[in-house]
Order: structure tokens, then C-alpha cells, then sequence
């Protein structure tokens, strides 16, 4: 049966792409897809997500408590299908590791799939109040409803 592997990516993964792993992992809990997420960086490796993401997931009725982050490498361009990037930083950090064509086929910036062409970024909360986690959870979700909806189509025609 095929199955479909999809990489959230920020920077530190501990805000914006532990809840968009949570989201799309929700979304797509009827599907054959496994949904994971790293930073380009490695200054929070091995952490839990931020508490304010956890808790804008968790009034959402997701729990992404138990995830833990890790920093993207090399090999992630060849184990996901599809990788999502935050913004175009972190989408420039992940297309220097790429080795060819199709890997960088691969690398999309998220909410580009709600308004193709934009390059509009997922603002970085991390340094902001609640309200910034919660602007960025009603993004991500919008955005992840059509990636389901793609998932769907590519996955039962
Ligand atoms: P994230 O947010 O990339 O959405 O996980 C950040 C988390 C930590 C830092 C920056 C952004 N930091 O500088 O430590």
C-alpha cells in the first residue's frame, strides 16, 4: 500500500513545526501518511515542544507533548516525500542540503499551498505572546486542511 512521509521544518522545532506535525498528523489520521518535523537548527535538540504551542494544540484536542526535537540532516531529503518549510530562511537552509533536482522538487513553503506564489512566512512566534501561537495554529491548520485534501486525492484518486 503506498504511504506518504511528510517533514515539517522551522528553526528550532520546538514552536511552529511540532504543531504542524500535530495538525497534519490529526488531519491525516485516516490516511497512510507518517508525519514527523526537525529545526535547522540544533539549539533546542532533545526538548519538548514549547509549553505555548502545547497548550494551543491541546485546547485544539491535539497532544503533541511527547514530541522531542531534533535537527534536520542530509538524509531527511531523501526519506520525506514532501518537506514543508516555515519560512523562507528555514526553506534556504533546506535546499543547501539538497543534492539534486528531485530533492529540491520536494521543498515547499507551507502556506504557499493556501496562496501559491506568495512566499508568505509562518512569523516566528517564539519571542512573542500567546496571540502569536495562535495566529500561527489558525494558519497552519487552514493550510493543512488542503494538504489533506491533496493527501487524499494523491493517496484514493
Ligand atoms: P521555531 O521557533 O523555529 O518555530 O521552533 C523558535 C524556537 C527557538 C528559537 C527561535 C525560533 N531560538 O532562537 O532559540
Amino acid at each position: 500500500m503506498k504511504e506518504i512521509n511528510i517533514l515539517m521544518v522551522c528553526l528550532g522545532n520546538i514552536c511552529r513545526s511540532p504543531l504542524a506535525e500535530g495538525i497534519l498528523a490529526h488531519k491525516c489520521n485516516h490516511l497512510n501518511v507518517n508525519v514527523d518535523s526537525a529545526g535547522t537548527a540544533a539549539y533546542h535538540i532533545g526538548e519538548a515542544p514549547d509549553p505555548r504551542s502545547q497548550h494551543i494544540a491541546s485546547i485544539n484536542g491535539i497532544n503533541i507533548n511527547d514530541q522531542r526535537a531534533r535537527q534536520l540532516m542530509k538524509s531527511d531529503l531523501d526519506s520525506f516525500d514532501y518537506i514543508y518549510a516555515m519560512d523562507s530562511a528555514n526553506y534556504n537552509n533546506i535546499i543547501k542540503l539538497a543534492s539534486n533536482e528531485l530533492q529540491k522538487q520536494k521543498v515547499k513553503l507551507i502556506l504557499n499551498e493556501l496562496e501559491p506564489g506568495f512566499n508568505k512566512a509562518v512569523p516566528d512566534p517564539y519571542y512573542g505572546g500567546d496571540q502569536g501561537f495562535e495566529n500561527v495554529y489558525n494558519m497552519l491548520s487552514q493550510a493543512c486542511d488542503l494538504i489533506t485534501k491533496k493527501l487524499e486525492k494523491e493517496l484514493n484518486g
